[in-house]
């Protein structure tokens, strides 16, 4: 069976209109985010850990995060963008990581200039930043390193996660895109985007700006894209859909003592099985099927 095609993010970025990016932690919520309309997917380190019961504190190797970005985007029409924190080391670790994401047909990368470990933007620890100048060198290794042009670096700054002004951010964002960035990222956990707002009034469109508005989440779509925004993530609403669905339909079977009430609410098997592409497996190895396919041959 062919792999899926998908265009590059560059592409997506280049077409008109805002681009919105949902985060995921496995292929099945990526395909599923896609299905939806969604025109590209984050390879959250949040979700990635969340989904093994692991904090975000730098604690999985680029290796198992690649595992999953990679998984996703085999089973991806539209193209992932890799949450690659700090860059999983030095500027060393940023040329193999390039190297190895390219490698396994991502992209877009996107590197935050905090200290290795990290801990994830929202937990209550400290957010200590890189020497912008040192981060700078990573975004230079991370351009010089890249095969081809059509590979994205995405610059992420954590001033305002680490408590800094809007002045400091614009400073961090011009020295990276100096280096070389594609796009910058400006993380926010302030309860409104009003400091966004500042630093994109600042920004003065100079290169596309990425925003993920999770602590801001009424920021509608139309103003985001009123606001010269060019990518939105939501990181991580999946994961907490997901953590919500799966704790009502489990605590539902216990108390109702069978899953009847729950029927109408869940997919099918037949919806599952359509997730695995069992139709274009069994093409393989019958074409006899492949020709005439029985509705529902898998249900039960
Ligand atoms: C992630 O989704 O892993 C991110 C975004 O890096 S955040 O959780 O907001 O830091
Ligand atoms: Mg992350």
């Amino acid at each position: 069976m062919k792999r899926q095609q998908y265009p590059s993010f560059r592409t997506v970025l280049n077409r008109d209109g805002i681009v919105r990016v949902a985060g995921a932690h496995d292929a099945l919520g990526a395909v599923l985010a896609q299905e939806s309309g969604f025109d590209a997917i984050w390879s959250s380190s949040l979700e990635i850990s969340a989904g093994r019961c692991l904090p975000d504190f730098s604690l999985l190797t680029m290796t198992e995060l690649l595992a999953v970005a990679a998984d996703m985007q085999k089973a991806l029409r539209v193209p992932v963008v890799a949450d690659c924190e700090t860059g999983y080391g030095n500027a060393l670790n940023v040329a193999h990581m390039v190297h190895q994401y390219q490698a396994a047909g991502i992209s877009a990368v996107c590197l935050e200039d905090k200290l290795f470990p990290k801990a994830n933007s929202f937990a209550v620890d400290d957010q200590p930043l890189m020497d912008a100048v040192e981060f700078a060198h990573k975004i230079e290794v991370a351009k010089a390193t890249q095969d081809g042009d059509d590979f994205l670096v995405i610059a992420r700054t954590e001033a305002l996660i680490s408590g800094l002004s809007v002045a400091e951010a614009l400073t961090r964002a011009h020295t990276y895109v100096d280096a070389g960035a594609d796009a910058v990222l400006i993380h926010s956990k302030a309860r409104t985007e009003v400091e966004v707002m500042e630093f994109l009034h600042g920004w003065r469109g100079r290169r596309p700006v990425v925003v993920v508005p999770t602590t801001y989440p009424n920021w509608h779509i139309d103003k985001v894209r009123a606001a010269g925004v060019s990518v939105v993530i939501y990181a991580n609403q999946g994961l907490r859909a997901t953590i919500t669905a799966l704790r009502s339909a489990f605590r539902s079977i216990l108390k109702e003592g069978s899953s009847q009430s729950l029927e109408g609410d869940i997919a099918s098997m037949s919806e599952v099985f359509s997730l695995q592409r069992n139709a274009d497996w069994r093409k393989i190895d019958n074409p006899v099927r492949a020709i005439a396919p029985q509705p529902n041959q898998d249900c039960p």
